[in-house]
C-alpha cells in the first residue's frame, strides 16, 4: 500500500475508535493538511507516523481529536428551530407545568457556542413576549475541548456574527461589545453577559460513549444538529437511540436540515422541519 494512503487509513482507524467520526475516501487531502498542522501546533519532534504511533499508545488525544472534528456553526443556524421553541415548545411546557417548573434543555454538539447561547436568547426572548419568568437549564456538550474552551470564554467577532441575528433578536441585549485594534484595523469583539452564560452548563462529552451521564426522561429539547452527518448510518441510529432515553415523553428533539430520525420515526411525531415530539418510550 502507498505510504499516504497507509497512514490515511492509520488515522481513520483512530479517529473511528475514539469519536466514532467516520471520514470518507474523498477526504485524503484533508487528512494529509491536518496531520501537518497537528504536527505543527504539537511541536512533535519525529515523523508523522511516529505520531500516530504515540497518539495510538495515549498521548496527544485531544489535540488528535480536537484536529479533526469539523465545528463549523453559527448564531441561529436553521432558525425555524428556535421560532418553534419559542412559539409552540416554551408556552406549551408553561401551560402543562406551570412558572415554577424548570424547563431543561440539551445541545448535545454545541462547538463553539453560537447554538446553546441561541437557545439561551430564546428563552430570555420568550419570557418578554410572554412577559413572565421562564426557569431554564441548558446543558452542551461536545467532544472537542479547544470549541469548549471558546464557548465557555464566548467572544465572538461581531462582523461575521451581526447577520446571524433573527429580527426578533436584540442582540444588544445579550452583549458587551468591545473595539480591538487589529494590525491597523478597528474590529468589534462581542461578548457574551453572565446573565446568558449563567444559563448553561458546558461539559465535555463524547456521542460515541456508550452511555451518556444524564437521567432517564431529563430533558424537554435536545438539539442534535450537524453532527449526525460524520457518523454512519448505522452509529448515527444508536446515537439517537442513546439521545431518546433522555428525553421525555412529548419532549422535542431538533436534528439538522439533512440528517434523518432513522428508527426514532416510529416513536415520534413530527412537529415541524427536523423537529420531532416523542410519543413513546422505544
Ligand atoms: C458542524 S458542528 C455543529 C455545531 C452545531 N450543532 C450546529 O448545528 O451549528 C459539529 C460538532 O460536533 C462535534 N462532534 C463531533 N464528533 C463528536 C462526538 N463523537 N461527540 C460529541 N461531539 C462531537 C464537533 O466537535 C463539532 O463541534
Amino acid at each position: 500500500m502507498d505510504k499516504t494512503l497507509a497512514l490515511n487509513e492509520k488515522v481513520k482507524k483512530l479517529l473511528y475508535g475514539l469519536t466514532g467520526i467516520t471520514l470518507s475516501n474523498n477526504k485524503d487531502i484533508m487528512i494529509s493538511n491536518r496531520l501537518y498542522k497537528l504536527q505543527r501546533d504539537t511541536k512533535f519532534v519525529g515523523t508523522i507516523d511516529d505520531l500516530l504511533d504515540q497518539i495510538e499508545e495515549g498521548e496527544y488525544i485531544n489535540e488528535f481529536i480536537n484536529s479533526f472534528t469539523t465545528n463549523k456553526t453559527h448564531f441561529f443556524r436553521e432558525d425555524f428551530h428556535f421560532i418553534d421553541l419559542k412559539q409552540r415548545v416554551i408556552p406549551e411546557f408553561l401551560e402543562k407545568n406551570g412558572s415554577g417548573a424548570e424547563l431543561k434543555m440539551y445541545c448535545s454538539a454545541s462547538s463553539t457556542g453560537e447554538e446553546p447561547y441561541s437557545m439561551a436568547m430564546t428563552v430570555k426572548e420568550a419570557e418578554e413576549e410572554l412577559n413572565r419568568t421562564i426557569k431554564s437549564s441548558i446543558i452542551a456538550t461536545d467532544i472537542d475541548t479547544n470549541v469548549l474552551q471558546y464557548a465557555a470564554d464566548g467572544i465572538y467577532r461581531f462582523s461575521k456574527s451581526a447577520k446571524e441575528f433573527p429580527d426578533w433578536v436584540k442582540p444588544q441585549k445579550y452583549f458587551k461589545r468591545r473595539v480591538v485594534q487589529n494590525i491597523g484595523n478597528e474590529e468589534v469583539l462581542i461578548k457574551v453577559k453572565d446573565e446568558l452564560k449563567r444559563m448553561i452548563s458546558f461539559q465535555k462529552m463524547n456521542l460515541n460513549d456508550a452511555s451518556y451521564p444524564f437521567k432517564d426522561n431529563q430533558f424537554d429539547v435536545i438539539f442534535c444538529r450537524n453532527v449526525l452527518i460524520y457518523f454512519s448510518a448505522e452509529d448515527q441510529n444508536l446515537i439517537l437511540k442513546k439521545l431518546f432515553r433522555h428525553l421525555k415523553i412529548g419532549g422535542t428533539l431538533y436534528i439538522g436540515h439533512s440528517e434523518n430520525p432513522h428508527d426514532l420515526i416510529h416513536y415520534v411525531q413530527k412537529a415541524g422541519q427536523n423537529t420531532f415530539v416523542k410519543i413513546k418510550e422505544i
